[in-house]
């Protein structure tokens, strides 16, 4: 495996409290990776590892081939790493179109290429396209003129997908893409992230803790608990393993 992702012994701490026990993965390109575990495993914690948002204390983080360990969040961000939050987060005030339309432009900005004059906000046909194209893509297209606080929480979800997918990120890394949503949000959202790796290529790393959404999706699966990885392989093997079955499947699962 040529690995586009490669995580080696990863120590994180919050203050004393080592909350990262020597995480080790690899992830291939084009790969759909996921981590699960119980409440407080440490999977969040994990990404915000990878994206920078906290420091490791050892190990080493690489990314297609370079060492991003010391890199800041917004230099990672750029090197293709594109997160979704626990809790969505979208620009509240900004209607659909107008918070992809910003998306848009801050990848371009970032990559020097000019939108015009803050001061006299209009976006450039080819923005206003491109951001149609992301919100017809994620079914938001008919939410367009709402602002973001009015959303459904699906909707909301989707137009933070939306705004990441905007940066053309190498890494789609999802924290629990369908918590809290209903049946048909989760079957969307789970039918989207198929579509974007077919159509796309796009290496996916996920959380997430309903096991229908994991099982349809992950190529891959490990497993943690109190920070560390106890299982890692196919959802076939993740799902008849006997340690993860007693500290987070249950019987039900294994069965089924
Ligand atoms: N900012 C913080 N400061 C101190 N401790 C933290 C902080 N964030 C998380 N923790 C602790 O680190 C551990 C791992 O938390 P983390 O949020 O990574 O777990 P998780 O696997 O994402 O859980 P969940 O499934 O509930 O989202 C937990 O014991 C948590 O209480
Ligand atoms: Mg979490």
């Amino acid at each position: 495996m040529n690995p586009l992702l490669q995580i080696e012994n990863l120590r994180v701490c919050y203050g004393a409290l080592e909350v990262i026990k020597g995480v080790s993965l690899e992830v291939a390109s084009g790969e759909s990776f996921a981590v699960i575990g119980p409440n407080g495993a440490g999977k969040t914690t994990l990404f915000k590892a990878v994206t920078g948002e906290v420091p490791g204390s050892s190990g080493s983080v690489r990314f297609a081939g370079q060492d991003i360990t010391r890199m800041a969040v917004h230099q990672r961000a750029r090197a293709g790493f594109g997160r979704t939050f626990q809790v969505a987060r979208v620009f509240q005030g900004l209607t659909v179109l107008a918070n992809v339309i910003c998306s848009v432009e801050a990848r371009l900005r970032g990559a020097g290429r000019s939108c015009g004059p803050w001061y006299a906000w209009r976006p450039a046909p080819a923005v206003v396209d491109e951001a149609e194209q992301l919100l017809a893509d994620l079914s938001l297209a008919h939410v367009r003129p709402v602002e973001a606080r009015f959303l459904s929480h699906g909707d909301k979800k989707r137009l933070e997908i939306a705004l990441v997918l905007a940066q053309q990120p190498r890494v789609l890394m999802l924290d629990e893409p369908t918590a809290g949503m209903s049946h048909a949000d989760r079957l969307a959202i789970v039918d989207l992230i198929l579509r974007l790796r077919r159509d796309k290529g796009i290496t996916v790393v996920m959380t997430e803790h309903d096991m229908d959404v994991i099982f349809g999706l992950a190529d891959r699966i490990m497993v943690m608990n109190y920070g560390e990885v106890i299982a890692m392989g196919t959802p076939a093997e993740v799902r008849v393993n006997p340690l993860v079955r007693e500290v987070y499947l249950g019987k039900e699962m294994v069965d089924a």
